[in-house]
């Protein structure tokens, strides 16, 4: 089955990027450790999880649109990006230190 943002998503990051301050939110409220690793749910192209990665930690991105997941390994192939959504993420219980809703 299509996924919404596998069609609205198509050109999300020509008018989308992280915004600055609510990165910086994201980063208190989740308060990650370097030797950590955390998942961003819903990370669409991976507008978040890559500000995370580009500050050294470890993130995996999930997301139901394979559109979506698509932009997001074009931009960095080197974060796990796998399919998933908030109520099934497919990923093993106590497999992660913590989770971001960006
Ligand atoms: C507005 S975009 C935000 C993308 C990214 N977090 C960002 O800030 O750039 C919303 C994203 O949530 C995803 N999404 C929709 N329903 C979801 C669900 N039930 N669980 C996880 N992600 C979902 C969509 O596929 C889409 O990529």
């Amino acid at each position: 089955m299509k996924a919404t943002y596998d069609t609205i998503g198509l050109r999300y990051n020509a008018t989308r990027k992280a915004d600055p301050y609510l990165f910086e939110q994201l980063h208190a409220l989740l308060n990650p450790k370097k030797d950590g690793v955390y998942v961003d749910i819903g990370c669409g192209t991976g507008n978040y999880t890559h500000e995370f990665h580009k500050k050294g930690y470890s993130f995996i991105g999930i997301d139901p649109s394979k559109e979506m997941l698509l932009q997001a390994k074009a931009r960095n192939s080197t974060i796990v990006w796998t399919m998933g959504a908030a109520k099934n993420t497919g990923l093993a219980e106590n497999s992660v230190d913590g989770r971001s809703l960006s």
